[in-house]
């Protein structure tokens, strides 16, 4: 029986009680436009740094999205008196450096995802961030958008019984520029580690860690996986059947298919997007969802920084909605899935 209503999403609204932070970032490249102009427009968070390889590059992006300082290297935006929080945007290779670094500075910090480019790594953030105290988080911005809330409420409500399957994909015809960072095993480059993790966490979500996890893929000319299908078995026989490529765009749809209900969600899965409740009969009745904020595409980077924010006026040190913890054991997962295409 499918309930006659929807939950209404937790929102992580801006002004809601949650300290403005002063906000420094590190690596001003494609994804830091996107999060600047999203945190300006839609949240009471407040960018005041920005730090760069490059003073002139800084100097620009400082300059185009209204920020007080432009520094011209790393250490010294992660070291900024003015800095509460490090935004870290930088290829996933330096996210580690990057984010002990800050760490060790005494920063909150919001890493891009992949958090890093390894569960051993993810391990050694979450372990500098403990003993530190401070509030590291992956910027896995499908968790905080307003669909998860509701999905995380089906789901312990047992609105879709006993799940059986979860199928995501998450496709995009990529640069083949060998020297872009996407084809660089150097910089962490490959399709499962930028938008394999997409599928991955949200197999995560709904199902937890796997049992077993099978890999099949090819590799692109410079050694990173181009492309993969994963098949992974969770504790009760579900299974999640993922697959991700950089090669070519592909529906960017998930589905959880429960005993009592199935649930779709519309391409892009991963970023504010609609979805359908349908009940376990053919042709029968189903109830539509769609973000009811008018924050679509990248808008929706702002939720996370609102979350985070909210997270330190509420003196936590991880996220509650995408522990550090699941990070890990959601780069494991990549880890094994990695090295089966490697092999
Ligand atoms: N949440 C999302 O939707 C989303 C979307 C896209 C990307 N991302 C993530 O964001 C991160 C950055 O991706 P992007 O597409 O924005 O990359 P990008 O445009 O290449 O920008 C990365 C920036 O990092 C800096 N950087 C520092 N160390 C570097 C190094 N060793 N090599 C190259 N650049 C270095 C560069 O700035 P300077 O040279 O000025 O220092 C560069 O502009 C990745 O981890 C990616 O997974 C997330």
């Amino acid at each position: 029986m499918l309930p006659s209503s929807l939950p209404e999403p937790e929102l992580y609204l801006p002004r809601s009680g949650e300290p403005s932070l002063r906000w420094g970032i590190v690596g001003p490249g494609w994804i830091a436009g996107e999060f600047a102009k999203a945190v300006r427009a839609h949240t009471a968070q407040r960018i005041v740094a920005v730090g760069s390889r490059s003073l002139d590059r800084a100097s620009s992006f400082a300059a185009a999205h209204g920020i007080d300082y432009a520094l011209g290297s790393i250490g010294q935006l992660v070291t900024h008196p003015e800095v509460d929080v490090v935004y870290v945007a930088t290829p996933h290779s330096e996210h580690l450096g990057v984010g002990l670094a800050a760490i060790a500075a005494g920063k909150h910090v919001l890493i891009e995802k992949p958090i890093t480019v390894s569960a051993a790594g993810a391990q050694a953030l979450a372990d500098a961030a403990r003993a530190a105290g401070v509030l590291v988080m992956e910027a896995m911005w499908s968790r905080y958008l307003p669909q998860a809330s509701v999905i995380r409420r089906l789901l312990d409500d047992g609105v879709l019984g006993e799940i059986r399957a979860v199928l995501a994909d998450h496709g995009q015809a990529l640069p083949t520029d060998p020297w872009h960072r996407l084809n660089r095993p150097e910089l962490g480059g490959g399709a499962l580690l930028d938008l394999g993790i997409y599928p991955m966490q949200f197999s995560s979500m709904i199902l937890g860690a796997p049992t077993r996890v099978v890999a099949v893929g090819a590799m692109a000319e410079t050694g990173v996986d181009a492309h993969a299908t994963v098949a992974l078995t969770h504790e009760g026989g579900a299974q999640s059947t993922l697959y991700t490529s950089m090669r070519a765009r592909t529906p960017t749809t998930a589905s959880v298919a429960g005993s009592e209900a199935t649930l779709d969600l519309a391409g892009s899965f991963y970023s504010p997007t609609s979805f359908t409740l349908s009940g376990s009969g053919h042709f029968g009745p189903s109830l539509a969802w769609s973000d009811p904020t008018g924050l679509t595409r990248f808008d929706g980077l702002s939720w996370e920084a609102n979350a985070l924010a909210r997270f330190v006026g509420e003196g936590r040190t991880e996220s509650p909605v995408h522990t550090l913890d699941e990070t890990v054991r959601i780069l494991a997962t990549i880890d094994a899935a990695r090295a089966q295409l490697a092999a």
